[in-house]
């Protein structure tokens, strides 16, 4: 079942004619050099940027067709994204920041924030200032919060961009969890490594999509390969 897709989309040369299907339960990367898109094509997969031409469908619906507020019931519901340079909230202590978007407001949900954590290696960092925390530590507190009301779909750009080893391979682990419960991902990196850990990779050169990738293998130096066959 084909959960977000994008037929032709175009907009002001920056995102050229991509078109792009991606199954239930599928985890891809894109890839590509610095201002080719990525974080464009993103936003306007998840309605948060418009585009000239083209459609995009996610969770059935098109777009384009439908109204503001039906598209942010959308985005609520099904759409958990993880921002590339995430804004915290200063003033309020970390699993507050967390359950700022919770849907439902109950003990549960505060627990599955705390779970959150700790997956992401931050167990008992629930009552931390946000203030003094690491740009790593920050980020993993915006990907629990993108991951907070159960998003069917996760869109990540950069998701391990300031995080060290370790922590890249937990947040890794945890999109597998969640792919493996059926969710969908589609996340945006620089790192080949943490790209190994997706099923397909799309490479965008210039607002267009210039190669893909089936990561079938799980082979890091494949995908090495595989970009390096774009270098000039
Ligand atoms: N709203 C906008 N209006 C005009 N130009 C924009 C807008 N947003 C981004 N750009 C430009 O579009 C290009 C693509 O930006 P984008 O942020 O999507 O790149 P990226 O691939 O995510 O790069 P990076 O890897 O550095 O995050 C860049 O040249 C950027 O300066
Ligand atoms: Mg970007």
């Amino acid at each position: 079942m084909i959960v977000l897709e994008s037929r032709n989309v175009s907009k002001e040369g920056l995102i050229k004619n991509i078109s792009l299907k991606i199954n239930k339960g599928e985890f891809v990367s894109i890839m590509g050099p610095s201002g080719s898109g990525k974080s464009t094509l993103l936003y306007i997969l998840s309605g948060i940027e418009s585009f000239d031409e083209g459609e995009v469908i996610i969770a059935g619906k098109d777009l384009s067709r439908i109204r503001k507020n039906e598209l942010s019931d959308i985005r609520r519901k099904h759409i958990g994204f993880v921002f590339q340079n995430p804004e915290l909230i200063p003033e309020v202590n970390v699993i507050s920041n967390i359950l700022l978007p919770a849907l439902s407001n109950k003990r549960e949900i505060k627990q599955r924030g705390e779970e959150l954590l700790a997956k992401l290696g931050l167990a008992g960092y629930q009552n931390r200032s946000v203030n003094n925390l690491s740009g790593g530590e920050k980020q993993r507190v915006a990907i629990a919060r993108a991951l907070i009301n159960m998003p069917d779909i996760i869109l990540a750009d950069e998701p391990t961009g300031a995080l060290n080893q370790t922590a890249s391979k937990e947040t890794m682990e945890l999109f597998l969890s969640l792919k493996e419960m059926g969710n969908t991902i589609l996340m945006v990196t620089h790192d080949a490594k943490v790209a190994s850990y997706s099923d397909r990779i799309l490479y965008l050169v210039d607002g267009s999509i210039a190669g893909e990738f089936n990561n079938s293998n799980r082979d890091e130096n494949e995908v090495r390969e595989f970009l390096a066959s774009f270098r000039w």
